[in-house]
């Protein structure tokens, strides 16, 4: 058997399709138009490019992008002056901080001193909360770009067995909150998870976010099962050049993609969701703001 491939970039597509319709009706009927602001702190090379990418992808939906790049040095006083700035700011409606942060700068302390309602990340503490207790929320966004996958390869989850492999705060957790409340049996396995091969064979949905490469190989995959990989791994490509690289998943695409039903390849999966997802809660939180209907099939 030969898995479907899961076109994320396409999808990702569609998704902004629809973020920059809405974003549209916004601005025609109601004169508003959503902004995003982004924090980077620091020159991580990795961070530049998203950062870039995602202010690109914000003005192409039609929304206005504010950049903030600070000095590596910025203190927290300074950078937590800023937040308060745009948390008061009205033309802002999403917030982000790039991570990893600085060394010397807190990153609990920055990332919930961003007002919840423009937390468009969803890793405020209250995010969180609201979230583990079925309340609406800000969704993290590489988990709701999964959750949008896997809903519109399934329709209904309720009731599958869903694995998730990894425990991180910005996937892992939530991805496993948000299968629960569709009514997946969820498991959370991660490193110390006694014969990891066994919990994953018994899954009709697998998400993989656990950041080692090529991980799970095809013989732990249930036959038909939805694979969903994470994983963005930069690894040597001796094949290609000497000191080439290319970027496989967590997932042995080649062999898994044998017995899955479903899966997601690497690179042009789940990566160009969150982008896109970022775009959708950003319009989501300013709806929000503004006492509108959110938009339909955008949200988790
Ligand atoms: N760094 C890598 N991924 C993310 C993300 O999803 N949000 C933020 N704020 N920083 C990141």
């Amino acid at each position: 058997m030969s898995a479907q491939v899961i076109d994320g970039k396409a999808f990702a597509a569609d998704v902004r399709g629809r973020v920059a319709e809405h974003v549209a009706r916004l601005k025609a009927d109601h004169d508003l138009t959503p902004g995003l602001a982004v924090v980077l702190v620091g020159e991580d090379p990795a961070s530049q490019v998203y950062v870039r990418s995602k202010g690109k992808m914000t003005v192409e939906v039609g929304m206005n992008s504010f950049e903030h790049k600070l000095d590596a040095g910025t203190s927290e006083k300074d950078l937590l002056e800023l937040i308060g700035q745009l948390n008061a700011d009205p033309s802002v409606h999403g917030i982000l901080v790039q991570l990893p942060l600085p060394r010397h700068l807190n990153e609990d302390l920055v990332i919930n001193s961003i007002d919840p309602a423009k937390d468009v990340d969803g890793f405020h503490i209250s995010n969180v909360g609201l979230l583990a207790t079925g309340q609406k929320s800000m969704v993290p966004c590489t988990p709701l770009g999964c959750l949008m996958m896997l809903r519109n390869q399934h329709g209904s989850l309720s009731g599958m067995d869903a694995v998730v492999i990894g425990r991180s705060n910005i996937v892992g957790k939530p991805m496993a909150q948000l299968l629960l409340r569709d009514s997946c049996t969820v498991t959370i396995a991660h490193s110390r998870t006694k014969d990891l091969a066994e919990v994953v064979r018994r899954a009709d949905i697998v998400v993989a976010a656990v950041g080692r490469p090529e991980m799970v190989p095809g013989d732990w995959i249930k036959p038909g099962a939805t694979v969903i990989d994470v994983g963005i791994n930069r690894v040597d490509a001796p094949e290609k050049g000497e000191g080439k690289t290319r970027l496989v998943g967590d997932c042995l695409y080649e062999s898994c993609a044998e017995v899955a039903g479903a899966i997601t390849p690497v690179p042009g999966g789940v990566g160009p969701m969150t982008i896109a997802c970022l775009l959708a809660n950003t319009l989501t939180a300013c709806c929000r703001e503004n006492g509108l209907a959110e938009p339909e099939g955008l949200t988790a």
